[in-house]
């Protein structure tokens, strides 16, 4: 445990992970810090584009090619039974390698959007559960299907036993995404990647998932980062939020300083632009102004002076990195409002 009571599972230092295609270098990631804790949710959030898959795909080292991660580091701290603590870098291991293989789907799993896209269709969703368990566990066919009707019924799908030899495409939904929160849960990762897993949902479904996530994380301990463009369910499951604009992050902080005390004129605009219950019918929402750059001409200085309205001209577009402001107790942001007079 480090001096602050915390124990960091991850840590993300300043990382950057780059595109280089033949239009040119997508800049996805450009210098993104910070830390998820052991047991914690850690959102992160913004517009499509900005970068929240790409840092989680680093993390797991499977950015795809021609994408490199080209600067930083990210540390995995393994917690062992006897209560030492491994740290590994996850940025020196060989992505095709046995050590980051051995933490890619067992210490760490990912969810997705759509479950279509990760779930094969011409196998049935017990049979990949089991070749998940198998995988990453000493146990026979028999005990693996035994585990994976056990986590189906876990998860709340209804008539596991049958269900299992159903393929994806039998199944609702809701009901393929508590099948791949099955799959990931079945080797009981300490740390669940949930990238936009109840986008594709309609709400009433979307909660019961996020019910049912939260109910787990509290059961198997688990961390988890939560990737959604949907501040509502930040606000439902964070500890701590990474704001991010255009492979930017541009504020840190707990989930309720996000909220109640934002310091990023971005993160104020997205706040904004959420539809609030209590909100007078006759307040229209907040729109915010322009639309997001391409990534190929990402603005000089801080990426969302040309749509902020506290934009200070010759300071704000000036071609130099803006560094991230320690505004308040664990709360940062990247902003010249914040720059102290020297
Ligand atoms: N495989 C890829 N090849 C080229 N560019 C990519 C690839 N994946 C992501 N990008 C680019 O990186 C940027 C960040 O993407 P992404 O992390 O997917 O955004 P988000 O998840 O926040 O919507 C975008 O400009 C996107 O076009
Ligand atoms: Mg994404």
């Amino acid at each position: 445990m480090s001096e602050n009571g915390k124990e960091p599972l991850i840590e993300v230092r300043d990382i950057k992970v780059y595109f280089y295609l033949d239009e040119g270098t997508v800049r996805a990631v450009e210098g993104v810090t910070f830390d998820i804790d052991r047991g914690k949710t850690l959102g992160v959030v913004g517009e499509s584009g900005c970068g929240k898959s790409v840092t989680s795909q680093a993390i797991m080292q499977i950015v795809p090619p021609p994408g490199k991660i080209v600067e930083g580091e990210i540390v995995y701290h393994r917690y062992k039974d006897d209560g030492s603590v491994e740290r590994i870098e996850i940025t020196k291991l060989d992505p095709r390698g046995p050590e980051i293989r051995s933490i890619r789907g067992n210490e760490i799993a990912k969810i997705f959007q759509e479950p279509m896209t990760s779930l094969s269709p011409v196998h049935t969703m017990g049979n990949q559960i089991m070749e998940a368990i198998i995988l990453h566990q000493r146990v026979s066919k028999a005990e693996a299907r035994e585990k994976a009707i056990e986590m189906l019924d876990h998860v709340g799908l209804p008539q596991p036993q049958q269900r299992i030899d159903y393929y994806a495409h039998q199944l609702s939904g809701g009901m393929r995404q508590r099948a791949m929160i099955a799959m990931a849960l079945s080797c009981n990762p300490s740390l669940l990647i949930a990238d936009e897993p109840t986008t594709a949902l309609d709400v009433t479904t979307e909660a019961q998932i996020l019910e049912l996530m939260k109910g787990l994380q509290e059961e198997l301990g688990m961390a988890i980062m939560f990737i959604t463009h949907n501040l509502g369910v930040i606000a439902e499951m964070a500890d701590n939020v990474v704001v991010m604009y255009l492979g930017k992050e541009v504020e840190l902080a707990s989930v309720d300083d996000t909220f109640y005390n934002p310091f990023h004129p971005y993160t104020r605009d997205l706040l904004r632009s959420i539809p609030r219950i209590g909100r007078k019918s006759s307040e229209r929402l907040h729109v915010i102004a322009g639309s997001v750059p391409d990534p190929y001409n990402i603005p000089k200085g801080c990426p969302y002076h040309p749509r902020c309205p506290d934009y200070m001209p010759g300071r704000c577009d000036a071609d130099r990195e803006i560094p991230f402001y320690e505004v308040g107790p664990e709360h940062w942001a990247r902003c010249l409002l914040y720059e102290q007079e020297r």
